[in-house]
């Protein structure tokens, strides 16, 4: 059986993403800041009825010394992990002028230097498994500048940087590493912001709504399967059209 390790799998994209993994039959792996006693049921179950498994475990991914701890728990387990989903991230929305380099710190460790680190210990046993698969989940936000994302977008923009350049250091493992760029997702990381700015993100998509968590699960599913095998250092923008409206 597969093994994938998915981070911020409790709920928003990441949740469906487990779940989608969970249907194919692979062994899921959710390293998740804390406990959603729900998520955990419902993905258990979900497990059980599609003969898949799946294991969590509680992890700040920012601690790196919980990733380590908690990878090797993996490898006892499971012995491997074919795929890495890069997917646990927290949004800011301050101006420059209003953004202290403390906050912009934070949302770095977050959405960047974490998923640099865990790649870095997972990508060692995927050279010795003889290859592997990365998806980090980053955003279109980081493609295009938008007014209020000094630190999210610039983080996402980081990610997708690296993406390039771990693709083009890693290939010659048989490691592919490619990325996905959602839009407007609806999923809490929208719960605090007001009804005018939703609106104002689904006037700027080409299909004037919001996505679900469950498009991005599916294209992420795509980039990580066989199905993408000559598929590496892509950036993958799943947005309804954000980008070109
Ligand atoms: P969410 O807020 O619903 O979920 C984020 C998940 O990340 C949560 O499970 C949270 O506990 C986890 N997380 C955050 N910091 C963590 C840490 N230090 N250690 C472990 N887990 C941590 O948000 P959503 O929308 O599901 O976001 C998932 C990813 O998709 C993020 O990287 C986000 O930036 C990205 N994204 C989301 C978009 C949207 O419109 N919802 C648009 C573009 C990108």
């Amino acid at each position: 059986m597969k093994v994938v390790l998915i981070t911020g799998a409790s709920k928003g994209i990441g949740k469906s993403i487990a779940r989608l993994y969970l249907e194919k039959g692979f062994i899921v792996w959710a390293f998740n800041r804390s406990v959603n006693k729900e998520t955990y049921k419902e993905l258990s179950c979900l497990a059980e009825s599609y003969k898949s498994k799946y294991f969590e475990k509680t992890v700040d991914i920012t601690d790196e010394k919980q990733c380590r701890n908690s990878l090797k728990d993996v490898i006892e387990e499971s012995g491997k992990v074919d795929i890495l989903i890069n997917n646990a991230g927290i949004t800011d929305t301050s101006l420059f002028l209003m953004t202290s380099l403390k906050r912009m710190r934070t949302v770095f460790e977050t959405n960047f230097f974490a998923n640099m680190f865990l790649s870095q210990i997972v990508v060692r046993y995927m050279i010795k498994n003889g290859g592997g698969s990365i998806i980090n989940v980053a955003s279109v936000t980081g493609m295009r500048p938008i007014d209020g994302a000094i630190s999210y977008g610039a983080s996402k923009s980081a990610l997708i940087y690296s993406t390039q350049v771990m693709a083009k250091e890693l290939g010659q493992y048989n490691i592919r590493v490619n990325a996905v760029c959602p839009g407007f997702i609806d999923t809490d990381m929208w719960k605090n912001r007001d009804d005018a700015a939703k609106q104002a993100g689904i006037e700027k998509s080409a299909l004037k709504r919001m996505g679900t968590p469950s498009e991005v699960a599916r294209t992420v599913y795509f980039l990580s399967s066989e199905e993408a095998s000559y598929i590496t250092g892509g950036l993958l923008v799943v947005d309804g059209g954000m980008r070109i409206v």
